[in-house]
């Protein structure tokens, strides 16, 4: 695994959510999260060596942000679902309702999951790259992990929301080293999609930015 990515929206105070629920509506955004989330980030280095193997991207989730996704658009499809939970009996179906879905008791369980799936050869699947999609308290052990680049995709709000968020994306400090932000050159250098550049206004007034933060 040569990665660990954060994918978050978050506005002026760091809020990303309430009543389990965005607090926006940023279509943009949400294609962003698609593209991002779907694609393979290219990584120096990184080459895809087993063709007998689908290659899928895993996202890392808290049982709430799981439960926030519409029901329609849930797993998060052509991508590996992880969720995380402190009692896994109580989603003991999720694995057999969903395809490519499982539900794990830590971060650490989630990366054990993924460096097995990618060290069985009997597994259909390879984990690529590897997206922590929210909510707080994952974020905070993502970005508490000893993992040798943990990287930040966001898209900063520049507004304070409409509706008051009961939820928030933790401070970008990390006891592993310091959050720096990259350019836009490198953010589009990683993605193999066209990345909106600079501010984007909607027609409601909401203005956002994609950044990208790396861990020195
Ligand atoms: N703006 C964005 O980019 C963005 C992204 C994602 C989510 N969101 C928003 O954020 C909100 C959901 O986030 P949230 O912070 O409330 O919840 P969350 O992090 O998605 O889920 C919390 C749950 O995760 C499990 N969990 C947390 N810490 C754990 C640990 N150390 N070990 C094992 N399991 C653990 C627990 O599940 P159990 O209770 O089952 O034990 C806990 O109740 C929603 O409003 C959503 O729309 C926004």
């Amino acid at each position: 695994m040569h990665s660990i990515n954060l994918v978050v929206a978050a506005d002026q105070n760091h809020g990303i959510g309430i009543n389990n629920d965005l607090p926006w509506n940023i279509p943009i955004d949400l294609k962003y999260f698609n593209d991002l989330t779907k694609s393979q980030l290219l990584e120096p280095n990184q080459k895809n060596k087993i063709h007998d193997k689908r290659l899928m991207n895993a996202c890392i989730m808290g049982r709430n942000t799981w439960e926030s996704i519409p029901s329609k658009f849930r797993p998060l499809k052509g991508r590996y679902n992880i969720i995380v939970t402190r009692n896994k009996t109580n989603l003991k179906d999720i694995p057999t309702l969903y395809k490519d879905t499982t539900v794990v008791e830590s971060m650490e369980d989630a990366i054990h999951h993924i460096q097995r799936i990618n060290t069985t050869p009997s597994e259909s699947i390879m984990i690529r790259n590897v997206f922590v999609v929210g909510g707080s308290s994952i974020y905070q052990m993502a970005l508490d992990l000893p993992h040798h680049l943990v990287r930040v995709f966001i898209t900063r709000i520049e507004n304070n929301s409409v509706k008051k968020c009961d939820v928030f994306f933790p401070a970008l400090i990390s006891k592993h080293g310091k959050f720096v932000r990259q350019s836009y050159e490198k953010l589009q250098s990683l993605c193999e999609f066209p990345v909106p550049k600079g501010v984007i206004e909607q027609e409601d007034g909401i203005k956002f930015e994609f950044q990208l933060y790396e861990r020195e």
